[in-house]
């Protein structure tokens, strides 16, 4: 059944007609093209279905039948109008809401990752903000925060000589997370290490403690000193390592993607371990993480007929991870801060001489979940 249009005017966010189907209508837009809209997704989105102040969704899907359907459509000047057979209920949809939520339009879908992947040239263009404008302005905080989510890394020059401004800065974003480290860690070569980062031996690239449930995002690691002799710092953009995994040697991609490996860090007090591909892809195909870290990978157990190939696909990207046409390197200096997506970024370190001179880093993290609610807020304000 086409029901005609009342009115037409030169705006493309217009509904012209309706077709209704068994279990969706499809709509015909101004500019001619068609969104299709399923009645139980309508009934599920009608907008009295949500908490007047929380807009948390208060109606109950099975208190409707999957039978549900319009008795009657009405098209307005801007609004789509519907009798339902059920419940004598009456949605109102805005035509522009519609359209921003029009699922079957795919080429209208975004998403599309916002990351940039970057290689060794990314040096030249590493981000670099400011302490203070950070700290005193929502705009800079704002600025920072885009090009950390584009790029995964940045510098902050002009850090106080504190403990303290390392969460500081990093509570600008949101609260921090806190892991078997503690809430903040310092990275300092001691006498009785519990891990390899708190020895002055060189850290092979690595995502920091994957044997975690879900990773720590965003690290922070504030460099109050640095004058021993080495202890430069790495990194690699695993996201561009993976991409170039994926389009060269594919079946390797896809093992690695696939596969589950145990990862652990143990001591006295903790044993934490879980299981994780090395690389995560969101349901649209996106790469979105990378998980590796060789000295908290726990015995391989993928199955016996996969086993050979699966270190196939783990040496090739571990060959590729250290190829100089992907890695950064530059030595922290006291006052810098470097932060990076942990889940994304791979970082590591030169060995240094413990006996040239002092080198400590203190740290934290603020997770991923935390760092998109905050740049999703900061730019209703200021995109
Ligand atoms: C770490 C780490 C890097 C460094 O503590 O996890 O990777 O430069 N440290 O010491
Ligand atoms: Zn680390």
């Amino acid at each position: 059944m086409i029901l005609s249009a009342v009115d037409t005017t030169n705006s493309n966010q217009l509904i012209v007609s309706i077709e209704k189907g068994q279990y969706s209508l499809t709509v015909k837009w101004h500019d001619g093209s068609e969104s299709e809209f399923h009645y139980l997704w309508l009934r599920d989105n009608c907008s009295t279905g949500f908490h007047e102040i929380t807009k948390e969704r208060s109606f109950d899907l099975l208190s409707v039948s999957e039978n549900i359907h319009p008795t009657q459509i009405q098209i307005e000047k801007e609004t789509l109008i519907i009798e339902w057979s059920e419940d004598e209920h009456r949605s109102v949809f805005l035509h522009s809401w519609l359209l921003e939520h029009s699922y079957s339009r795919t080429e209208d879908l975004t998403h599309k990752s916002r990351y940039q992947s970057w290689d060794a040239s990314f040096i030249h263009r590493l981000p670099h903000a400011d302490y203070s404008d950070i700290m005193t302005d929502d705009s800079g905080l704002y600025q920072w925060m885009v090009a950390l989510d584009k790029f995964g890394l940045t510098i902050v020059d002009g850090m106080p000589d504190t403990i303290e401004s390392t969460t500081l800065l990093a509570s600008r974003i949101d609260y921090l997370r806190q892991t078997n480290f503690g809430t903040t860690f310092n990275v300092e070569s001691v006498a009785a290490p519990i891990n390899l980062a708190y020895t002055s031996i060189s850290l092979p690239l690595h995502t920091d403690l994957p044997n975690q449930e879900t990773p720590p995002g965003y690290q922070f690691l504030h460099c109050l000193a640095n004058e021993s002799e080495g202890g430069e710092s790495i990194f690699v953009d695993g996201l561009r390592v993976a991409e170039e995994l994926r389009s060269q040697c594919p079946d390797h991609f896809k093992i690695l993607a696939e596969q589950a490996i145990p990862f652990r860090f143990h001591d006295q007090d903790h044993d934490i371990r879980q299981h994780h591909p090395i690389i995560n892809l969101d349901s649209f195909g996106n790469i979105i993480e990378i998980k590796y870290n060789a000295h908290l990978a726990d015995v391989f157990d993928v199955p016996a007929n996969l086993m050979h190939e699966y270190y196939l696909a783990y040496r090739n990207l571990m060959a590729r991870l250290r190829d100089e046409r992907f890695g950064i390197q530059f030595k922290l200096q006291a006052g810098q801060m470097v932060v990076f997506d942990n889940r994304r970024v791979l970082h590591g370190r030169n060995k240094f001489e413990d006996s040239t001179g002092r080198r400590h880093l203190h740290g934290c993290y603020v997770d991923r979940t935390e760092f998109q609610s905050r740049l999703r807020i900061l730019a209703q304000k200021h995109q």
